[in-house]
């Protein structure tokens, strides 16, 4: 299966993500984890996004589109992609990158979260810097406070969830990331709705009871 999952800022896409590479066995890849791993090794790419990232505008398309389709290349079982594409530029590239490979997404997801909610999402979430795992300090509690279940590190806030940056991060959502829902729209592309207000587990069994029926298609 080939996915995306569209959504706003905190609208839980590398939380659904991760539970949808588990079920149906295919790679997560999402474009701000990646960023931020090419940051953390200090790479040039790393070095050219930082800055975009810190203040919560959009890295350019020219430094994205490569490095997802790499990644996409790299992933044989299937995938589904979050963050990507975010602008209209990233959709139509990725369309001809898939046309020219000979394949087509599977499924499209929308993660529809009022604005409302999402301070208070972004604001209490805490990750692991080791293995990646993503916390809320009320919705999604670790076991023991401040440090992660799996791996015993102390969880960290990400430096662009502070409320400041958040509203600028809402803003190019708005103005350069919502579009990309019309585009696939208005190409005939069926965009699966979900509402993801919901709490984790009931969204996850929202979606999954959507996959599960595309899954069967494809087989
Ligand atoms: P990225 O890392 O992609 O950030 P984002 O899209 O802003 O998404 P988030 O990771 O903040 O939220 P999420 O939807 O994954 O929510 P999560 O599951 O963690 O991008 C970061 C930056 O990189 C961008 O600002 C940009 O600069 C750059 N970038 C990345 N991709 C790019 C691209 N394609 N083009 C250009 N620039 C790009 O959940 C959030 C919190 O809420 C967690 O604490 C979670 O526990 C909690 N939560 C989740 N679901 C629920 C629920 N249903 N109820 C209650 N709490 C919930």
């Amino acid at each position: 299966m080939k996915l995306i999952l569209l959504g706003p800022p905190g609208a839980g896409k590398g939380t659904q993500c991760k539970r949808i590479a588990d079920r149906y066995e295919i790679a997560h890849l999402s474009s701000g984890d990646i960023l931020r791993a090419q940051r953390a090794a200090g790479t040039e790419l790393g070095q050219k996004a930082q800055k975009y990232m810190d203040s919560g505008g959009l890295v350019p398309d020219d430094i994205i589109i490569g490095m997802m389709i790499d990644a996409m290349k790299k992933a044989a079982a299937g995938y589904v992609l979050d963050g990507f594409p975010r602008t209209v530029v990233q959709a139509e590239e990725l369309d001809k990158a898939l046309a020219e490979a000979s394949e087509e997404i599977t499924g499209i997801v929308n993660l529809q979260v009022p604005d409302d909610l999402i301070l208070d999402r972004l604001t209490g979430r805490r990750s692991c810097p080791q293995c990646g795992a993503v916390y809320h300090i009320q919705n999604l509690k670790p076991r023991a406070e401040g440090i992660c279940d799996r791996d015993a590190q102390t969880l960290v806030q990400r430096p662009d969830d502070k409320p400041e940056v958040v509203a600028d991060r809402l803003k190019a959502y708005h103005e350069q990331t919502a579009a990309v829902v019309s585009y696939y729209e208005g190409r005939g592309k069926s965009v699966i709705i979900i509402d993801a207000a919901d709490d984790i587990e009931q969204v996850t069994a929202s979606i999954f009871s959507k996959l599960d029926v595309l899954c069967s298609r494809v087989g």
